[in-house]
């Protein structure tokens, strides 16, 4: 096992954490006077021809519930997805024996992750109470409650590594909104300054996650390299994959009928672009696959195809 070197990415964690360290964000009415609450780009149904002849007070609603849904399935993916993978990791009981500093340092990622959904509900909930837009009652971890599924069917048998590859995959995936959102002036203050604080903390998580992908790797035997380097692609694409469910339900909630609802969500949810996405922002993901040498293992370079996803080399 490789003794770590160069200063590590939770070294400097008491000083530098958002939840050490960082201030509680309000949001205040006048905050929003001109300012959009979410970058309108990256909803893509506001594009819609449907959605566009909608009046402006309803396409501000969709905004901001779209806002809700990133900042609630934010808490969900958190403590279920990364803090359920650090926590057998902190607390020994992975089967996999990790050295002390790097328990101390999953028990970092899980306090920051558990403070990173408690602010995110936080500014939902204060944003519902100052615009009188409700937060829809909606299932907003159907998204990790069908990762969960995927985890189990495509590593039968293998739940913990199923979740450790999980979050693996999650915290090395480039998170387009978190790093686009602090800089775009349109958007309302608040919640660029949260974007901005959970973006530090995600940049260290990223190495950190980098770093102990290579540790995990190094502890698996060649049957389970095999059967880990098949899964990740999928696990890639389903991470990337948009819960529909609250974006449709958010749709009728603008006065959508039930069949422009669903054909909105064909024409901006699907196809090209999708897979384009995909390419674009697993780009650090895929490299750290090929690092370990998971493409020369058998059926894996298959497997990645098999999603769209190219091995570093062919993009
Ligand atoms: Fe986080
Ligand atoms: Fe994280």
């Amino acid at each position: 096992m490789t003794e770590p070197t160069s200063p590590g990415p939770l070294d400097r964690w008491y000083e530098a954490a958002g939840v050490r360290g960082g201030v509680r964000r309000i949001f205040h009415a006048e905050a929003e006077r001109g300012h959009v609450f979410f970058p309108e780009h990256l909803v893509p149904h506001l594009d819609h021809p449907e959605v566009r002849a909608l009046a402006p007070e309803r396409i501000r609603e969709l905004t901001i519930r779209h806002l809700y849904q990133f900042l609630h399935s934010t808490t969900h993916l958190e403590t279920r997805v990364v803090n359920g993978a650090a926590e057998p990791v902190a607390n020994g009981r992975s089967g996999m024996d990790f050295p002390s500093a790097l328990r101390m340092d999953a028990f970092k990622v899980y306090c920051d992750e558990g403070y990173h959904a408690l602010y995110s509900l936080d500014l939902a909930d204060q944003i519902a109470r100052v615009t009188g837009i409700p937060v829809p009652k909606v299932d907003y971890g159907g998204f990790v409650t069908a990762l969960e599924a995927a985890g189990r069917a495509l590593l039968p048998g293998d739940p913990v590594l199923a979740g450790q590859l999980q979050a693996v995959v999650f915290e090395t995936l480039i998170t387009a909104v978190l790093n686009e959102v602090p800089q775009d002036p349109t958007v309302v203050s608040t919640v660029r300054d949260l974007m901005r604080d959970h973006a530090k903390d995600e940049g260290r998580h990223h190495r950190f996650f980098s770093a102990f992908f290579l540790e995990l790797w190094a502890r698996l035997n060649r049957s389970r390299r095999i059967a880990a380097g098949r899964a990740l692609p999928a696990m890639i694409r389903a991470a990337l994959e948009w819960d529909l469910a609250p974006v449709h339900g958010s749709l009728r909630l603008a006065g959508l009928g039930e069949e422009q609802a669903r054909a909105v969500l064909a024409d901006c949810y699907a196809g090209e672009a999708v897979t384009a996405r995909i390419q674009a922002v697993s780009r650090a993901t895929v490299r750290l696959c090929a690092q370990v040498g998971a493409f020369e293992l058998p059926g894996v370079a298959e497997a990645f195809a098999a999603q769209g996803i190219d091995e570093p080399g062919e993009r």
